[in-house]
C-alpha cells in the first residue's frame, strides 16, 4: 500500500472521529421501514450474530417473521434462546462456523446442505479487528481471512451447493457489511494479496480499512458475474456507521472504560444501526436490483475503484489462485 497516502480511517484515533463527526452530518434518509414490512417464510443466514450489529439484526429479521439462522463461533445455544424469547419466534436456528478456518466455513457448508435448508439470503456480518496479526489454521492472515476471503468462500460454496433459492417472486439477497472505511486506501496492493504479513495495533486500522476495499470490489465484482443476463441475485452491501458493538474488544485493556463511555454516548446503538440491513433484506423498492449500497440510511455510491471490473476480475482470479493453492476449487465457474 502506499504508505505517503494517509486518510480518515488510518488510526484507532483517527477512524473513531470520523465515526462520531458522521453521526453528525446531515443525512438524506433513503430508508422507509414499517411494521408492515415482513419477511414471513423466508430463510436467512446471519454470520457474526453472536454479537453487536449482527444479534440486533437477527433479533429484527426474526420479529418481522424470518427463518435465521445464527451462523456463529460462540453463543450457542445461549444467545439463539434469547433470541426466540424476545422475537416471540421458534424458527430460530444456531450453527457453528469459524469464519477464520476454511475446515469449519466447509463444515458450515455441509451442515446446511445435510439439513437440506435452502437460503433465500444471506448477510455477511462477521468481521474482526485484531489487535496484531495473527495466523490461521491454513497460514494466512486472520483479518484477511475473516473480513475477506472467508465471504468468497461460503459465498462460492453456497453457489456450487445450490442452496441459494428463489421464493415465488423474490430474488435470493446477498447482504454484505462493508464500511466507509473501504474508501481510505488510494491503491490497491495487488503484489502481496493474500500473503501474511505481521503488523502492530498501529497498523491494524488501516489494514481493516484495506479488506473492506477488497470486499467492496468483491461486492461489485460479484454482482457483475451473477446478474449479467438480468438479476438472478441481488448483492447489496452497506457500512453501518459507527455503532455501540463489540468491535473494539482487542484494544488494550487501559482504554476498555474509555471506549465505553465514547462508544456509548456517540455511537449507534446495534438496533439502530441494524435499521438499514433489515431494509436492504425486506424491502420491495429494492426488488430486482442487481447492487446496491448504503451508508446508513442513505444511499450513497462506493468507492469509484471498486466498480471497475479491471480490479474486480483481478481480485476474482487472485483470491480463485489463492484458493486452488490451498486446495479448493469450485464446481460452478460464475
Ligand atoms: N462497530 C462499528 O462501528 C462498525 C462500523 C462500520 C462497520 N462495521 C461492521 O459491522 C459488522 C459487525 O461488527 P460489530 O460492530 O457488530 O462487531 P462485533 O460486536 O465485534 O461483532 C462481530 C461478530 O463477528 C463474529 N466473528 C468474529 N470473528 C469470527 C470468526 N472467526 N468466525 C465467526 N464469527 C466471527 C463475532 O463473533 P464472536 O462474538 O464469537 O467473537 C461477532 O459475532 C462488521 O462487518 C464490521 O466491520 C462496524
Amino acid at each position: 500500500m502506499n504508505e505517503k497516502k494517509r486518510g480518515s480511517y488510518d488510526s484507532p484515533l483517527k477512524a473513531t472521529l470520523k465515526g462520531i463527526s458522521d453521526l453528525f452530518k446531515k443525512q438524506k434518509k433513503d430508508v422507509h421501514l414499517s411494521d408492515s414490512d415482513r419477511l414471513d417464510d423466508v430463510t436467512i443466514m446471519v454470520t457474526g450474530s453472536s454479537s453487536g450489529l449482527g444479534y440486533a439484526t437477527v433479533l429484527e429479521l426474526a420479529k418481522r417473521g424470518a427463518r435465521v439462522i445464527m451462523a456463529v463461533r460462540s453463543g450457542i445455544p445461549d444467545k439463539g434462546e434469547e433470541i426466540r424469547r424476545m422475537s416471540g419466534s421458534d424458527e430460530v436456528d444456531m450453527m457453528h462456523v469459524d469464519l477464520s478456518d476454511i475446515d469449519s466455513i466447509k463444515g458450515l457448508v455441509r451442515n446446511l446442505k445435510g439439513k437440506k435448508i435452502k437460503l433465500n439470503m444471506l448477510i455477511c456480518n462477521a468481521a474482526i479487528v485484531p489487535r496484531i496479526s495473527r495466523k490461521t489454521k491454513q497460514d494466512l492472515e486472520e483479518m484477511f481471512m475473516v473480513n475477506y476471503l472467508a465471504k468468497f468462500l461460503l459465498i462460492r460454496w453456497l453457489l456450487d451447493e445450490g442452496i441459494f433459492v428463489a421464493d415465488g417472486e423474490n430474488l435470493p439477497r446477498i447482504i454484505i457489511v462493508s464500511s466507509e472505511s473501504h474508501r481510505n486506501p488510494k491503491v490497491y496492493d495487488w503484489d502481496n494479496f493474500g500473503k501474511y504479513k505481521e503488523y502492530g495495533m498501529n497498523k491494524t486500522v488501516e489494514l481493516y480499512g484495506y479488506y473492506k476495499l477488497l470486499l467492496t470490489t468483491f461486492v461489485n465484482e460479484l454482482s457483475r458475474r451473477l446478474n449479467k443476463n438480468g438479476t438472478k441475485i441481488s448483492v447489496f452491501s452497506l457500512c453501518p456507521g459507527p455503532v455501540n458493538s463489540n468491535i473494539a474488544r482487542e484494544a488494550p485493556k487501559l482504554f476498555h472504560p474509555l471506549l465505553k463511555v465514547v462508544f456509548g454516548i456517540f455511537f449507534n446503538a446495534p438496533e439502530k444501526a441494524a435499521i438499514p440491513v433489515v431494509y436492504l433484506a425486506v424491502s420491495d423498492d429494492l426488488k430486482g436490483k442487481p447492487i446496491d449500497y448504503f451508508f446508513m440510511l442513505e444511499r450513497k455510491k462506493m468507492d469509484v475503484k471498486t466498480g471497475d471490473p479491471g480490479n474486480g476480475q483481478r481480485l476474482w482470479e487472485l483470491s480463485e489462485n489463492l484458493l486452488e493453492d490451498l486446495g479448493i476449487s469450485f464446481s460452478k465457474s460464475i
